[in-house]
């Protein structure tokens, strides 16, 4: 409730400072699902897209429909797999949301998607390489630690890959981590900044609270929330009970996000989000990519930000996570490489 007024009244603030020559394109692939309907609603209320092109395997047009009746300014199109579908919605784009693929059910690992989701993510990621080689490519579909290297091998084997322009979206790790730190400290979310870094499940996911406005929690207190701000997602996926994972805040949180990389590609500095890039910080044990705070510019990456001072049991947290996020890397990366 909290988070989607604050993102509307972030909408409204923007409405007086975005004009119309400043207006982008956004492709969300995967737009008639549980993310796809409210994202594209999000994103449909801001005034800095100007046209929104949504496909899907099925539904594309209906949710396109629904959405073009809405009072601003933007123009919205659906798009289906026939003929040049896909290709019409992507040419052009600035953004490229991919929230398409299957969520888990309860019981599931993200990991366990990768079966399904690999080829879907694949698949879009060529077609979007062909159509729009230029446009930030934000992957919300999981496993993101997997499917982010997956997007950049297929764009590396056309010889288009800017691993400023690639990123996976982790939004929602510091979104859940600002909200449940203000739970246990009975504090205003708003005012609660968490840094989260390393990749998007269970244990590569670390919340470093020692940088946080409460840098003194510890013991159990402190056990709890980081166990929390790993595993939140379950929490969604065990209450729907099998309907899937979280589609709501997911979509508040890339709406977050993309509105961030408009607001940088328009002039403003200074936008600082958490996201799962290319990076050097952890290069040298081998680990390719990593979510850390990351300032945003006109061309997608500015400036990759150290992940900064960390306790004893932090830096264990980060040496947890560095051994999975290695694997879902590198899985990533196999996956392309035999079926390319
Ligand atoms: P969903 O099943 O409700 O929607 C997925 C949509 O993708 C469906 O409409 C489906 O028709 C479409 N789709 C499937 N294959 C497609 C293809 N080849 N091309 C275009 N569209 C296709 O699922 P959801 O709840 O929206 O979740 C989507 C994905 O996002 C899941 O993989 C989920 O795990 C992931 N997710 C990520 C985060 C994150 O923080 N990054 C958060 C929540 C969910
Ligand atoms: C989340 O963090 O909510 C998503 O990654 C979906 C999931 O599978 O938990």
């Amino acid at each position: 409730m909290f988070a989607a007024r604050q993102t509307f009244n972030l909408f409204q603030k923007r409405a007086f400072s975005a004009s119309a020559s400043q207006a982008s394109k956004v492709a969300v692939l995967g737009a008639a699902g549980g993310i796809g309907q409210p994202l594209s609603l999000l994103l449909k209320l801001n005034p800095r897209v100007s046209e929104l092109a949504l496909y899907d395997i099925r539904g594309g047009p209906g949710v396109a429909a629904d959405l073009s009746h809405i009072n601003t300014n933007s123009t919205v199109t659906g798009y289906n797999p026939d003929a040049a579908g896909l290709k019409e919605c992507l040419e052009g784009s600035e953004i490229i949301l991919i929230p398409a693929g299957v969520p888990r059910k309860p019981g599931m690992t993200r990991d366990d998607l990768f079966n399904t989701n690999a080829s879907i993510v694949r698949d879009l990621a060529k077609a979007a390489a062909d159509a729009a080689p230029k446009a930030h490519v934000l992957v919300i579909a999981n496993p993101v630690n997997s499917t982010v290297p997956i997007v950049s091998e297929v764009y590396k084997s056309k010889g288009v890959y800017d691993p400023k322009r690639l990123f996976g979206v982790t939004t929602l790790d510091v979104v859940r981590a600002s909200r449940f730190i203000s739970e246990v400290q009975k504090t205003d979310p708003a005012n609660e900044k968490v840094t989260v870094v390393g990749g998007h499940s269970g244990v590569t996911i670390v919340p470093l609270l020692s940088q946080s406005n409460h840098a003194s929690i510890s013991g159990e207190t402190r056990d709890t929330l980081v166990n929390r701000i790993q595993f939140g997602g379950d929490e969604v996926v065990k209450a729907k009970d099998g309907a899937g994972s979280a589609t709501l805040s997911m979509a508040m949180a890339g709406a977050r996000f993309a509105e961030s990389l408009l607001r940088a590609a328009q002039g403003e500095k200074g936008v600082v989000e958490p996201t799962f890039v290319e990076s050097p910080l952890y290069k040298d044990q081998g680990v390719d990519f990593f979510a850390s705070k990351v300032e945003l510019g006109p061309n997608g990456v500015e400036k990759i930000l150290p992940v900064g001072e960390v306790n004893e049991y932090e830096q264990k947290l980060i040496d947890t996570c560095l051994v999975d996020l290695k694997k879902n890397i590198q899985k990533g990366v196999d996956f392309v490489k035999a079926n390319p």
